[in-house]
């Protein structure tokens, strides 16, 4: 163990401000169960930035997101993790609370070897490093589509309209894999950054890019419509119900908070997306099913791989970075975003310079 550091470089999160800070390398809590991964990248993600400013509740069985998106390698493996030192990999932040941040230069991860199995995820392709995406949350989006299936009694979107509230990173994933899935999809975003960065990357054609202003123009048109804003609110929702068709669906991904209803009825919005169920209710004289989904498990990154390997012009997942920044900057940077003064239309993700 003696290419084990003695201090190394940690994000802190405490009351609302991150500071980076320099800690002693804890080889005392080194045991047949820890995992140590060394990130070469990391990505924000806005759960990040809503934990930063108190406006996430944190489920206890998986404790708190602040820095869970990184691809980076094993370099210290316990005897009974069923990992080897150097493998490429990935984490499932859904599995276990017990580990450390991802914005370090370290992460430690504790677990049985069947946890680890599920939490501590192998990376196929290994010119990931050089043509960086981030496999977590297109987990979520391959996980939330298939539930959201699942939950429907569908097996694929052959023919369906797929109308989607948010052109963000999740957004932009889930637009990806319904047309995949064979749907037609239009998007809505508020603001025109978002929009015209997914249409100079060529994300999206003109007729499938929206202003969200312009739904009244769309109104019953989708058979489903997913909402993939920062907080789902009222007002986000009443526009869902404006583009659903009498009969469809409504999946709810966005951030939701205990007690959130939808609308005037007495479906509980954030019940139904971290449970994951389906409820039929009525609004605005149309029945509609909403239904939730939330995190992922392995076979979800596995099947991302897949994805991304086999069909790479559909999944060009590496356009959906927009900035690169280097670990030095992370701390002034998330903060800068978590206060609103910084907003990227994509994917930020942070290089560790670990060659
Ligand atoms: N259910 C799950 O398992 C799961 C998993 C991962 C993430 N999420 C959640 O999904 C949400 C979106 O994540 P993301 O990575 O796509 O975030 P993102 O890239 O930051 O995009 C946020 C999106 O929300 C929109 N938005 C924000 N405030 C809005 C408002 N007041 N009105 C209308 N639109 C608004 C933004 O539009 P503008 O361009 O107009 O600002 C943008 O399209 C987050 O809350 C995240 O926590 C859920």
């Amino acid at each position: 163990m003696s290419y084990l550091p003695c201090n190394y470089k940690t994000a802190e999160l405490s009351n609302g401000k991150v500071h980076a800070i320099t800690k002693k390398f804890p080889r005392h809590i080194l045991s047949e169960n820890t995992i140590v991964i060394r990130p070469y990248y990391m990505g924000i993600c806005r759960a990040d930035i809503k934990e930063i400013m108190g406006s996430r509740d944190v489920p206890t069985d998986r404790g708190p997101l602040f820095g869970h998106e990184l691809v980076g390698s094993v370099i210290f493996s316990g005897t009974k993790t069923g990992f080897q030192e150097g493998e490429l990999v990935t984490f499932n932040p859904n599995i276990t609370p017990d580990r450390t941040t991802g914005f370090a230069e370290y992460v430690f991860v504790h677990g049985t070897e069947e946890q680890l199995d599920q939490t501590v995820i192998r990376v196929p392709e290994y010119d990931i490093i050089h043509h960086i995406w981030m496999p977590e949350p297109m987990a979520c989006i391959v996980h939330a589509t298939q539930k959201m299936l699942e939950l429907n009694n569908l097996t694929d979107l052959k023919g369906k309209k797929v109308g989607i509230i948010g052109a963000g990173c999740s957004g932009i994933m889930f637009s990806m894999y319904a047309r995949h899935l064979e749907a037609a999809v239009a998007i809505f975003n508020r603001g025109e950054m978002r929009r015209k960065f997914a249409s100079d990357r060529h994300l999206f054609s003109a007729e499938e890019i929206h202003s969200l202003a312009d739904t009244n123009a769309y109104q019953n048109a989708f058979d489903i419509v997913m909402v993939v804003s920062t907080m789902v609110s009222s007002e986000i929702l009443k526009k869902a119900a404006t583009l659903v068709s009498d009969g469809g669906t409504i999946l709810i991904y966005g951030g939701t908070r205990e007690g959130d209803k939808f609308l005037t009825t007495s479906v509980n919005i954030d019940v139904v997306r971290r449970q994951e169920l389906i409820q039929l209710t009525e609004y605005d004289g149309k029945k509609i099913r909403i239904c939730g989904a939330y995190g992922c498990y392995k076979q979800d990154y596995e099947e991302s791989f897949r994805l991304h390997a086999e069909h790479p012009d559909q999944f060009p997942l590496e356009k959906i970075v927009s900035e690169e920044i280097d670990f030095e900057d992370f701390s002034n940077l998330v903060m800068s975003m978590a206060t609103g003064e910084k907003d990227y239309p994509g994917k930020v993700v942070i290089r560790t310079n670990f060659e």
